[in-house]
């Protein structure tokens, strides 16, 4: 089981009951990216003359910070068929988006901080196993981003596979991995808790914010458990704030994905391990991922870390594809912490998960404390008869708050993969 976090979350002071407070709260204590610092001070009024009232109309009716909020019309589609299309209308590119911000429309107001990073200009370094990169390991590449680091820069990752432990300092943020599409490179390595203590396991821990990772395998091959202490073994432990996987893979088995804090997004990744492989307590967004249990026992998919009642992390599955080996043998989750807050919508569930899908992990008082929410899920694993008391089916209206990219705040940080 995930048994250490590394430090307690430090941003998370946010109410659960209403994302409208969400977005109130959050101007607090995100600072530099508050929806209420960057909107303009008139956000509520309409223009004063009559020739600006298409812009302004543009910049205050979808996703501009302000209503960044239900009702938004920035939900996520309802059906997989058509997601492609929507990320393409939605997630535009930096350039893009500046363009448009130059033209006066506000739809969307990037942090101060990453628009500095990104006009920067951006940065790329290469690494190559055979020499003919700027460097041969990861690790060198890493080490080469200064401390302080404000620009982005994108380390171009040749094909192969590297034996590294890596740890990104949590100053250097605005560093992107980015794999060769057509030959993904693995990054290797294979901690374990009884060397490193869980969190410090990782293959490659990333402290630093705006971390983007694009066609990277992150894998700790360290062998499956077979039930002695200390074989928890992380293959990415993300700690940092506003960071996006974009067709990453993280292989492992026990405690495999440290999802520890912030805000975070993935999108057409794929998760393997056995238990607790999806754990943390950070605020994240999975999109059309494939989860993949392989335990040969009892499997877990995920221990959301939250606690406190004011913390606004938890796990949001969508379009995603939960399968494996094994008959009814995996939960969606369990209770490791007090209050986990987990929600599987759209998704297909194999048969390898449990009727009673959920545990409060021997803790009756967390029956009532959990957040366990499904919402039109499909698959043999989904049928709901069985399912624990205390999970939740979620109707059109709860399951709103986490079908947007305004669940991670979105629309001031994220960006599509970099052409590269
Ligand atoms: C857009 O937002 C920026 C940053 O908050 C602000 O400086 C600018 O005046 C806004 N532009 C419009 C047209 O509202
Ligand atoms: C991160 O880098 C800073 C500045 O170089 C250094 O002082 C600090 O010790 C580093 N942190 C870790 C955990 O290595
Ligand atoms: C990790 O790999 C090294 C080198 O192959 C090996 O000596 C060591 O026993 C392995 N450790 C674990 C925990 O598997
Ligand atoms: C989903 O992810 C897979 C890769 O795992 C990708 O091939 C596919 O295009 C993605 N689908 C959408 C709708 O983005
Ligand atoms: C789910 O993923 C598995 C393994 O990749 C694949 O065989 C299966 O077709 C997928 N199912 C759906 C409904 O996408
Ligand atoms: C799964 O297990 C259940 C009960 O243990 C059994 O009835 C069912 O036939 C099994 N299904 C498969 C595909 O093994």
């Amino acid at each position: 089981m995930a048994q250490e976090m590394i430090r307690s979350p430090v941003f998370s002071v946010i109410s659960t009951a209403l994302l409208v407070s969400h977005l109130i709260l959050a101007a607090v204590s995100h600072n530099e990216d508050s929806p209420v610092n960057n909107s303009p001070p008139n956000a509520g009024l309409f223009p004063s003359i009559t020739s600006t009232l298409h812009s302004w109309l543009e910049s205050h009716n979808e996703d501009s910070p302000v209503t960044d909020s239900p009702p938004n019309a920035g939900l996520f589609p309802s059906v997989t068929s058509t997601l492609h299309s929507w990320i393409e209308l939605n997630m535009k590119e930096y350039n893009e988006r500046k363009g448009n911000f130059a033209r006066g429309f506000n739809r969307t107001v990037l942090d101060n901080t990453l628009v500095a990073a990104e006009d920067g200009g951006v940065k790329v370094i290469t690494v190559r196993k055979d020499g003919s990169g700027d460097f041969k390991t990861v690790t060198d590449a890493v080490n080469s981003i200064p401390c302080g680091n404000r620009k982005r820069v994108v380390v171009w990752i040749g094909f192969g596979e590297y034996w590294e432990k890596i740890t990104i300092n949590r100053t250097k943020n605005f560093v992107t991995f980015y794999g060769d599409p057509n030959n993904m490179p693995k990054i290797v390595y294979n901690g374990t808790a009884a060397q490193f203590g869980t969190v410090y396991s990782a293959t490659v821990a990333v402290e630093s914010d705006y971390f983007v990772a694009v066609n990277i395998a992150f894998v700790n091959s360290a062998p499956m458990p077979d039930g002695k202490v200390g074989q928890q073994a992380v293959a990415m432990r993300i700690s940092g704030d506003k960071a996006a996987f974009h067709n990453c893979k993280f292989i492992g088995y026990q405690d495999t994905l440290c999802d520890d804090r912030g805000r975070h997004f993935f999108k057409d990744c794929f998760v393997r391990g056995t238990v607790d492989f999806i754990f943390g307590n950070g605020k994240s967004l999975y999109l059309n991922t494939t989860i993949q249990s392989v335990a040969k026992d009892c499997g877990v998919i995920t221990a959301q870390a939250r606690e406190r009642v004011d913390d606004d992390s938890g796990f949001i599955f969508l379009f995603c594809n939960i399968s494996g080996v094994g008959n009814s043998s995996t939960y969606l989750g369990r209770a490791w912490k007090e209050r986990p807050r987990v929600v599987f919508a759209k998704t297909y569930m194999g048969t390898i998960i449990k009727g009673e899908g959920w545990s409060d992990n021997s803790h009756p008082d967390r029956d009532q404390t959990v957040y366990y929410g499904e919402y039109k899920c499909s698959g043999p694993g989904s049928v709901s008869s069985a399912r624990a008391k205390f999970a939740k089916i979620l109707s059109d209206e709860e399951v709103k708050p986490f079908m947007s990219m305004s669940y991670i705040h979105g629309s001031t940080w994220l960006l599509p993969p970099p052409n590269v």
